[in-house]
């Protein structure tokens, strides 16, 4: 007789495994048009805010061009990264992760968590799938170490391997990240990569995007980011 249970075990096994490799096939390509009109050099900086977990990193400084417009384009590809380091993120210290990116798909549901873990005194870092993060989540699972280890363990949400988001890593963590995007702007003299501080940045605004993932924008006089 066939046993049942051994069946059922190979049929939850073998639906994991293609769960876990299951692609989709949505891709966002975003694009932002922006016009200075302010009259005056301005730094604009594009982020992204996420819960109070951790905070914005500037993902992207636009450039403008003589005719004073810009456009910027990306797509939505998201990665884990962590590193230990000694100083705090700020508005002049970048996230610069020497780590290999982990590159977590949320967007297809392959490998989207990473597990942080001490080995011999040193943090290592496994790619997961967690089958009950829904579309758009990614995990961050850490294991029980003390907390001189910690102390310097920090994380970063990354779009196209550029880290947009950094919060500290603790021991014994189950994190899951809403990786929606949502995008904002604003004008700041921090580094790409280093913290933003929305409290003293200028002009923040929600990038206000079509059905089509389109954004177009004027920066006027006031500073005021206008989107058409
Ligand atoms: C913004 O526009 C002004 C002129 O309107 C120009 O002087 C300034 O350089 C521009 N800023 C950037 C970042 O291009
Ligand atoms: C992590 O969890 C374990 C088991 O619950 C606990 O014994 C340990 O103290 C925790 N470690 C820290 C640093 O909180």
């Amino acid at each position: 007789m066939i046993n049942s249970f051994f069946l059922f075990t190979l049929y939850y096994y073998l639906s994991l495994l293609f769960y876990c490799q299951m692609e989709q096939s949505r891709h966002s390509t975003h694009k932002l048009m922006i016009t200075n009109k302010s009259g005056t050099s301005q730094y604009i900086s594009l982020f992204q805010a996420y819960s109070n977990i951790g905070y914005p990193v500037v993902w992207e400084k636009i450039c403008l061009g003589p005719e004073n417009s810009g456009k910027v384009e990306w797509s939505v590809n998201w990665g884990l990264r962590w590193e230990t380091a000694e100083v705090e993120i700020s508005p002049d210290v970048k996230f610069n992760s020497a780590g290999e990116i982990q590159v977590v798909h949320p967007m297809h549901r392959e490998m989207n968590s990473i597990k942080v873990s001490i080995e011999n005194g040193d943090f290592i870092s496994r790619k997961e799938c967690r089958p009950e993060l829904a579309y758009g989540q990614l995990g961050i699972t850490t294991t029980d170490f003390s907390e001189k280890y910690a102390k310097d363990l920090q994380f970063s949400i990354c779009m196209e391997s550029k880290p947009v988001y950094v919060m500290k890593g603790r021991p014994n963590q189950t994190l899951v990240i809403n990786a929606s995007p949502k995008f904002y702007i604003g004008i700041t003299e921090a580094k790409v990569g280093a913290k933003f501080d929305i409290s003293n940045a200028k002009s923040v605004a929600d990038i206000k995007f079509s059905d089509a993932n389109e954004a177009e924008c004027v920066l006027d006089e006031k500073l005021n980011f206008i989107f058409k």
